[in-house]
């Protein structure tokens, strides 16, 4: 007989309530809600006719939860989508079997400094990291990719990314469009060479995992550099790893989720058919209200929520997702030559199909009220610069580059406070500047402005509606943002999330304390 029980016979109740409070802190933390084996090794997925194209790639095992946690994307190297929500423990097991140094970050989510990934809690090859964290976000679209040091640029290229789908009540009493009714758009961009193989910058600079695996170089250390200053473009366009698909459609409203998960490239995303596109939430969840926008400017890192109503579309009609392009100078470059791709940034590109059956679906309205966003404007906040500047071929963030330790006193923060920041793109002497997208972790932050700048086909596609983690500054701009910092002190990062800014060193750390 345990010992309560026994007080309890004894009608010694209160000593009960006691001994088991007692019991309670000295038993072992109770078992997660979710528990995930995650294993990111080398795979080979069919991409193109012929050859299968070698990639590095997310699995799954789910030991414990609901049985629609995990679920594998069929025909691609992405990782599985992981459903979530809000209030679960969540344990993950990292098992690093990619033949490198690698660890997982939740982009987006609000975790625990020892869940966060920071480069610096990376894992060899062969060993294991366990994440645990309970989900505190709101409802929304976020995802998972690697995050060691200068190699996750290339570790999300050859593959390694996952959707985190987390839901709440709020969000679950809206009966928005789900199961079959929901489209999920992972948007990438890859280069392959004859034998449908990745390339990806030059192969002496891939270390130990690019040589042996299919890397192509792209000729001399001059282009190697531009693309990294420029950022690295595909000329094949992938949607959740399959490139160019065409995706068989019911007459029906579809929740279309969207991730820009590629290096470097922007979308100005619109629809073929030119109906306008109904946005309903980014990257922190839903908004207030649904907004109709022409354009949907869409930068690495970011995240777009979306209703598509097809149900008055005819059976046999098909509909493009596209990014309408724009001049390469409205996204900026560097270098004499510019951006060298063969596709270059801007470009009018088509990213996916949809071809309308002749099955009738549900049609479901945008509701007019979505969410409550829980914001206060806070305008005496301390305000902190951030300029984003390029000196010496190197992008800078606040005037410096990544230190695996260093924290200034301007990046050191108190857990929970709340500050104004104002990120400003500047141009260089020389004329130069490229678009950025600041991603802070650990947080949501709100936009208040956006000023500076010059007319510019990105921006129309802007909205800063909702709560974001990633924002994009055009070049001259300066975005001011309020960002309320993590509640779990410790060591987190902010960055430009065009990957080969963030692993050349645009990226910092932030500590909270
Ligand atoms: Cu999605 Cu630190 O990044
Ligand atoms: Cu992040
Ligand atoms: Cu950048």
């Amino acid at each position: 007989m345990r010992r309560r029980d026994a007080l309890h016979l004894l009608g010694m109740a209160p000593f009960a309530n006691l001994a088991r409070s007692l019991e309670r802190q000295a038993a072992p933390a109770k078992p997660p809600d979710v528990e995930i084996v995650l294993t990111a090794a080398p795979a080979e997925v069919s991409l193109l006719p012929g050859a299968p194209t070698r990639v590095l790639q997310f699995r799954a095992k789910l030991v414990r939860g609901p049985a629609d946690t995990v679920t594998a994307v069929p025909d691609s190297y992405l990782g599985p989508v992981l459903r979530l929500k809000k209030g679960q423990r969540v344990r993950i097991h990292f098992e690093n079997r990619t033949g490198e140094s690698s660890i997982v970050h939740w982009h987006g989510l609000d975790v625990p400094e020892r869940a966060d990934g920071h480069p610096r809690l990376a894992v060899e090859h062969g060993r294991d990291y366990t994440h645990d964290f309970e989900v505190t976000n709101r409802a929304g679209t976020y995802w998972y990719h690697p995050h060691p040091h200068m190699r996750t640029a290339a570790q999300v290229y050859q593959g390694l990314a996952g959707l985190v789908l987390v839901s709440d009540p709020e969000e679950d009493a809206l009966q928005l469009p789900s199961g079959a009714g929901e489209l999920l758009c992972v948007l990438q961009d890859r280069r392959f060479d004859a034998k449908n193989q990745f390339v990806y910058l030059d192969a002496g600079q891939m270390g130990g995992m690019g040589r042996g695996r299919g890397m192509m170089g792209m000729g001399g250390g001059m282009g190697q550099m531009m693309a990294t200053m420029n950022g690295w473009l595909g000329d094949r366009m992938l949607v959740s790893g399959r490139v160019q698909p065409a995706i068989d459609v019911d007459r029906r409203t579809y929740r279309v989720r969207l991730l820009n998960g590629s290096n470097s490239r922007f979308y100005k995303l619109a629809w073929s058919d030119e109906s306008p596109i109904t946005a309903i939430g980014n990257d922190g969840g839903l908004f207030e209200r649904p907004r109709t926008m022409r354009t949907l400017t869409l930068a690495p890192g970011q995240r777009a929520d979306v209703l598509l109503d097809l149900s008055s579309h005819a059976a046999g009609a098909t509909v493009q997702l596209r990014s309408v392009g724009f001049p390469a100078g409205h996204a900026g470059s560097v270098g004499m030559m510019g951006d060298t791709s063969p596709v270059p940034q801007g470009a009018p590109l088509t990213l996916m199909t949809l071809r309308v059956s002749n099955r009738q679906g549900p049609r479901v309205a945008a509701p007019a009220r979505l969410s409550s966003l829980d914001w206060r404007a806070q305008p005496a906040a301390p305000v902190r610069r951030v300029p984003l500047t390029f000196m010496q071929m190197t992008w800078l963030l606040d005037g410096r580059t990544f230190d695996m330790a260093e924290v200034s006193a301007a990046e050191t923060v108190k857990a929970g406070s709340t500050q104004i920041w104002e990120i400003e793109n500047q141009t260089n002497p020389m004329g130069m500047a490229m678009a950025h997208p600041i991603h802070v972790h650990g947080t949501q932050f709100r936009v208040l402005s956006r000023t500076g700048g010059s007319a510019n086909a990105l921006r129309d596609g802007i909205h800063d509606d909702g709560w974001t983690d990633t924002v994009l500054v055009l070049p001259g701009e300066t975005v001011r943002a309020q960002l309320t910092f993590s509640r779990h002190p410790g060591l987190y990062l902010y960055h430009c999330h065009i990957l080969e800014h963030e692993d050349m060193g645009m990226m910092r750390n932030l500590r909270i304390t």
